[in-house]
């Protein structure tokens, strides 16, 4: 008897913890995360000031919610007793402070680390004190983990990925995983009960279609990232997401290249997280990130990623099943002169086979909804006429009349 309940006991303690918190992420986490454009120059008011801005600009109203500190908030050492400890210069009132700051805006707190020996900008890695990192998290009443694969040596990917979920759960407070290892070990083969987000590529930078090498590894514009990878649409869901990177809206890409960026992310069902900084940010570029119409195609409940229906003559037409047997489509000018589209609906035939989804266009009429714009253009019984400038996109809504 004794036996037995030992073993009981010893099972469900397994139980727990081998599992990701679930209920988190059941749509594209957005928010706004420090690197892109402050790497580890970061400090609290920074920070503070960011929260505001969510605040004031109606970006929180627009849906985002974590604000995500990246590499660089730690102290170069561990204490004493091998705790991480926040940089007491760039954050001296530490960082259940500053979670707490940001909880009384009504938003959410993340912070970074690494699955290394030391993070990528050579901070305390939690390699070997998985359990007393995540403990430390959770008394800061953190919400969000961005963990990181530098310095790893020969780690084993899942492995470890798996051993941070389990000190997460074991810490018992509901954080989102966010799996960064640059989709080196294709996580998106394993990774589901894992994280609730994983890196697609390497990283991203403000260019539309460039590659920036840097020795051993490059960074990725917008259109190389989404033309990385194949066929991992199907493993993107409620709670578990293929993350195409940071944002580079407001970063230095025209506008139409931002908006090219920021519909093709929330077709992709990637997480929406800003990387630009709010304060100084631009009307167009608050524009295009606060756009809720298009947001909402990122939020549909079913969770589809979009994926790309055609790119002839340098136009990309990329689609996504909605809920309600709605569909998103976008129209993207690849070209560096403007161009006229005419879409004949009665001459395709539009279906999504993964997902079981088909749009009857040859027997039900759908109205078109222009999603940046807020207007309504007519119904599928006539072509579809738009000029498209350079880089720019139209994206649209498909509901059945
Ligand atoms: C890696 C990640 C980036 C960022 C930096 C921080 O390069 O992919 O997103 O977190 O590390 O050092």
């Amino acid at each position: 008897m004794k036996k037995a309940i030992i073993l009981l006991l010893l099972i469900s303690n397994f139980n727990v913890n081998a599992q990701k918190f679930e209920g988190l992420a059941k749509t594209p986490p957005l928010g706004w995360n420090s690197w892109n454009t402050f790497a580890t120059d970061i400090n609290e008011q920074l920070v503070k000031d960011i929260a505001d801005k969510f605040v004031e600009l109606g970006l929180k109203d627009a849906g985002y919610e974590y604000i995500v500190l990246d590499d660089g908030w730690m102290s170069k050492e561990r204490d004493a007793n091998g705790n991480l400890i926040a940089d007491p210069i760039k954050f001296p009132s530490g960082m259940k402070a500053l979670a707490e700051y940001i909880h009384s805006k009504g938003l959410k707190f993340g912070l970074y680390n690494c699955a290394g020996s030391k993070t990528c900008a050579g901070y305390p890695g939690s390699r070997g004190y998985e359990y007393q990192d995540a403990r430390s998290y959770a008394s800061w009443d953190v919400d969000y983990l961005k963990y990181d694969w530098c310095n790893t040596s020969k780690l084993n990917a899942e492995g470890a990925y798996m051993t941070m979920r389990d000190a997460l759960k074991a810490a018992n407070r509901p954080i989102v995983f966010s799996i960064c290892e640059w989709g080196d070990n294709e996580p998106w083969k394993w990774a589901q009960d894992v994280g609730h987000l994983w890196r697609v590529s390497g990283d991203i930078i403000n260019c539309w279609d460039c590659e920036v090498g840097h020795g051993s590894w490059s960074s990725w514009g917008v259109w190389k990232i989404i033309n990385m990878r194949k066929d991992i649409r199907k493993v993107a869901g409620p709670g578990h997401w293929n993350d195409f990177d940071m944002m580079e809206v407001g970063n230095g890409m025209t506008d139409a290249e931002d908006r090219s960026h920021f519909a093709m992310w929330t077709m992709l069902a990637s997480p929406l997280i800003m990387g630009n900084d709010l304060r100084t940010a631009s009307k167009e570029t608050i524009k295009t990130l606060s756009s809720k119409e298009v947001i909402a195609i990122n939020q549909d409940k079913l969770g589809i990623q979009g994926f790309r229906f055609s790119n002839e003559n340098d136009l990309e037409i990329w689609l996504k099943p909605l809920d309600n047997d709605a569909w998103a489509i976008v129209f993207i000018n690849m070209k560096d002169t403007s161009t006229t589209i005419n879409f004949d609906w009665k001459k395709h035939d539009i279906g999504d086979d993964i997902n079981g989804k088909s749009l009857d266009l040859k027997n039900s009429v759908f109205r078109i909804r222009d999603l940046f714009n807020h207007k309504n253009l007519g119904n599928t019984k006539s072509n579809l006429k738009a000029e498209i400038g350079t880089h720019d996109v139209l994206m649209i809504k498909l509901e059945k009349e």
